[in-house]
């Protein structure tokens, strides 16, 4: 019998560059994901060999369906528009045009927050969940999304809000509890300044938490003080490869590739 085809989503971040393809219908990875470092210089010419390499590798497996990448920064109809944790040769360029030349392909392009919120929304913690919700990363960077009943509201950059002076990102990432050494109780007590002052904007139904340290939810989630229900994404890691796959599929039709 011959195997179905499935759209790849590839996630791009600061750390780690992850595809695999995506079984929609179940809404989960349909082979293990492949993952390289993300090169110490992330210029496009460096990061689009990696996309190529993944893509080439589950080729048998995706056929002809669309892909869908995530990039950490703000992303407008395919090209990317800040760089905060990736190489700033990206900003001004057509990332959804260079990879959809490069993989012959049509290719939709997406800041990496709002993939994994896709994901989740449609088959994670958020599912069917109306009102306004909040998908928070914790990785590298801090990113966010925002969907109200179900819609996306795109590129919102709410880890980079100043609060007591500084960036927020450079304060509650989960790579600063990392590199600090940080007890589980004062990374907390960041995040707990960063969310109240996101809920005292925003007023989110719920909060969603993902990124890496999502796995070890239990260790910082209950010791948060926040109104609205805060919980851990349930697609952990790979929510992001879910949700572009499945904006892939379901978005916007991305221009068409140059070459067949
Ligand atoms: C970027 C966002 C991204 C987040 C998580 C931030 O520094 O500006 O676009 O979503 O990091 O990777």
């Amino acid at each position: 019998m011959p195997t179905a085809h499935h759209p790849l989503g590839i996630d791009i971040g600061g750390s780690g560059i992850k595809g695999a393809p995506v079984n929609l219908d179940k809404g989960q990875l349909a082979k293990d994901r492949l993952r390289r470092d993300t090169p110490k210089l992330s210029s496009p010419a460096a990061v689009v060999d990696i996309v190529a390499q993944i893509a080439a590798h589950f080729a048998g497996d995706t056929g002809d369906s669309p892909i869908g990448v995530t990039l950490p920064a703000v992303v407008t109809n395919g090209v990317v528009r800040t760089a905060a944790n990736i190489d700033p040769a990206w900003i001004g360029t057509d990332a959804r045009k260079l990879l959809s030349d490069r993989l012959g392909r049509p290719v939709t392009v997406v800041n990496d927050a709002d993939a994994a919120g896709l994901g989740e929304l449609h088959f994670g913690a958020a599912r069917g969940a109306n009102g306004l919700v909040l998908m928070s990363t914790l990785g590298t960077g801090i990113g966010s999304a925002l969907f109200y009943d179900g819609t996306l509201v795109p590129n919102s950059e709410l880890g980079h809000l100043e609060i007591d002076g500084h960036e927020a990102e450079h304060r509650a990432a989960s790579i600063v509890r990392e590199d600090k050494n940080l007890s589980w109780q004062e990374w907390a007590d960041r995040l707990q300044r960063y969310y109240s002052h996101v809920e005292d904007l925003l007023w989110p139904d719920l909060i969603v938490v993902g990124g890496g340290v999502s796995k070890k939810a239990d260790k910082f989630l209950p010791l948060l003080d926040v109104r609205a229900p805060i919980v851990a994404a349930q697609l952990q890691n790979s929510a992001g490869i879910i949700g572009a796959a499945w904006l892939a599929c379901n978005g916007p039709s991305p221009a068409p590739p140059a070459k067949a």
